[in-house]
């Protein structure tokens, strides 16, 4: 999908499974745009609730998103959705968008409407001098960057996952968000083919960076 200039590294796995703090990682290492899918849909789901729209509603939901001018905010190394030019703030890791964000992403229509927004984050990243970004999801290497330079998915288990959340002071249904994003119809969470598989249980998150930073490195300095 690109060259060694710009490069692009998908992390998909669900809840809890160290996404963010491995993306955050190799973020800095390899200097490239921090993007969390699921704060973007956190971010349309809080706004979503605030307008009193629900999931079931979807000529309500199609009017609302057809409403919504989307921008971002590029902030250190992370990237940040605007809403009508206002970033959320902490709302999006709420009890209430915990339990509806996997309601609202199960939507056709709501995915279709973020897919260019997502991809256009390339653009994003290489305006600001980035060497690349590393976008991390659910459907990240299978439907967003299908040919992204590097696909990894990440396992933990449920425990484990819990675990974390706990630490984290977050309040998070992970059980039940994991069962609607493998189940849904749409972009389900799920391993894709060729995708490097990494389970984290185990391991420390210095570990888990250093086995995906081992073949990015090697990449970049192949001649
Ligand atoms: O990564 P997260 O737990 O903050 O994501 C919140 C929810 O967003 C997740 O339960 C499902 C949805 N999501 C999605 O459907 N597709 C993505 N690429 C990212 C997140």
């Amino acid at each position: 999908m690109s060259s060694k200039d710009f490069i692009i590294v998908a992390i998909d796995g669900g809840a809890a499974s160290g996404k963010s703090s491995t993306a955050c990682a190799l973020s800095e290492r390899f200097q490239l745009l921090h993007v969390d899918t699921g704060s973007f849909y956190r971010a349309v789901t809080a706004e979503l609730l605030r307008r009193g729209v629900s999931h079931t509603d979807l000529p309500a939901v199609r009017a609302a998103l057809a409403g919504l001018k989307l921008g971002t905010r590029v902030t250190g190394r992370r990237a940040e959705m605007e809403i009508d030019g206002r970033v959320a703030g902490g709302e999006i890791r709420s009890r209430d968008v915990n339990e509806n964000v996997s309601l609202f992403s199960a939507l056709p229509e709501l995915r279709q409407w973020l897919l260019s927004y997502q991809r256009g984050q390339t653009g994003v990243a290489r305006r600001h001098g980035f060497r690349g970004l590393v976008m991390e999801g659910r459907d990240i290497g299978s439907v967003i960057f299908p040919r992204a330079d590097f696909r990894f998915f990440l396992r933990a288990d449920p425990s484990e996952r819990a675990r974390r959340r706990v630490a984290q002071g977050q309040q998070d249904t992970i059980h039940e968000r994991d069962r609607l994003d493998s189940s849904r119809k749409t972009s389900p969470l799920t391993c894709p083919p060729g995708a490097i598989a990494i389970d984290s249980t185990r391991l420390t998150l210095e570990e888990v960076v250093a086995s995906m930073a081992a073949p990015i490195a090697a990449y970049l300095a192949a001649p």
